[in-house]
């Protein structure tokens, strides 16, 4: 049993629809086309949709494709309804991301068992989806930890998925710049107060503890399959290019590009942040800082280059 939604612009078809599936129980909802089960689908997102592929305005294809492109509905499971032989609308659909096809005139035992099996992967992947929940909220605890970063993890997810945005990144890079944002200092989960919280300068033994951040969230994602984009953020977020940066001493590009997006909104996101030992510093200020990293050899030009474009455009 789950939350069925059905799309369709002919009233009869939804109606003939939900009496088919009757039998199972599932909680149905309905939507007369494409734009309206959008709206549906982020208001409540069901764990399955089912829906016509020819429509007027948005169509089936265009409504698929939006709901895969989306990082917070694409693991919604979408089944594409086309005419028996349509292999070109078949195509289509696989091209849009859709999970499963079911042919028009409905065979009722097949349609029933494909809309169950696909609610099954969904548990799975809800499963998985609420791990990445803990990770996250494990992450919002380390926050709290220190009250006077409180936001920054949103802040950071908010900065990295805009520059990846302009950067032209893919949809996976997007989220796990966005994950990355809430999850590159998870490891600080195994740093004692006493150290994370110092006020004034540490000591070279404490800032060696501190740097083990990176280790300590890299196995703790290490763990985790659907966090295999987002590890190399956690673990190489404090590299730089001229190899003087940590854990790994990576030089120039070998540090990965997400990881160098994480490294840069994360430094300007500290400076422009109250600590217990300084104010914030202004945000002109805090871009010549970066600037002048650049010129010291440790962030690429043009990375540094957009972010501040798009800073200087907040
Ligand atoms: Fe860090």
């Amino acid at each position: 049993m789950g939350l069925v939604l059905i799309v369709d612009d002919i009233p009869g078809n939804l109606r003939l629809v939900e009496a088919l599936l009757e039998p199972d129980q599932h909680q149905v909802r309905t939507a007369g086309g494409g734009a309206e089960a959008l709206r549906l689908v982020r208001a409540q997102p069901p764990d399955l949709v089912l829906m016509d592929v020819i429509m007027p305005f948005v169509d089936g294809f265009d409504a698929c494709r939006a709901i895969k492109q989306d990082p917070a509905t694409r693991l919604i499971p979408v089944v594409l309804v086309t005419s028996l032989d349509d292999a070109a609308s078949r195509i289509r659909g696989i091209e849009a991301g859709a999970d499963d096809f079911v042919s028009k005139p409905f065979n009722a035992p097949e349609l029933r068992a494909r809309v169950r099996s696909l609610l099954r992967m969904k548990c799975y992947t809800d499963d998985l989806e609420s791990v990445d929940a803990v990770m996250v909220s494990l992450a919002l605890t380390i926050e709290a930890r220190d009250r006077t970063t409180g936001g920054h993890c949103q802040c950071l997810a908010q900065y990295a998925s805009t520059l990846g945005r302009t950067l032209r990144l893919d949809a996976e890079d997007l989220s796990a710049l966005a994950r990355g944002g809430f999850l590159h200092d998870v490891g600080k989960v195994g740093i004692p107060d006493a150290v994370l919280l110092k006020r004034g300068p540490l000591a070279p033994d404490e800032y060696e503890l501190i740097k083990q951040h990176t280790l300590i969230g890299d196995r703790l994602c290490s763990e985790l399959r659907s966090l295999h984009k987002v590890r190399p953020i956690v673990r190489h977020h404090h590299e730089r290019l001229d190899g003087s940066g940590y854990p790994d001493g990576l030089r120039g590009d070998t540090t990965p590009l997400l990881a160098q997006i994480m490294g840069i909104v994360d430094v300007f996101d500290a400076l422009t942040t109250e600590r217990p030992y300084r104010t914030a510093m202004p945000t002109a200020l805090a871009a010549e800082e970066l600037r002048r990293e650049v010129a010291r050899g440790w962030r690429r030009a043009d990375l540094v280059g957009a972010f501040l474009e798009q800073v200087a455009h907040c």
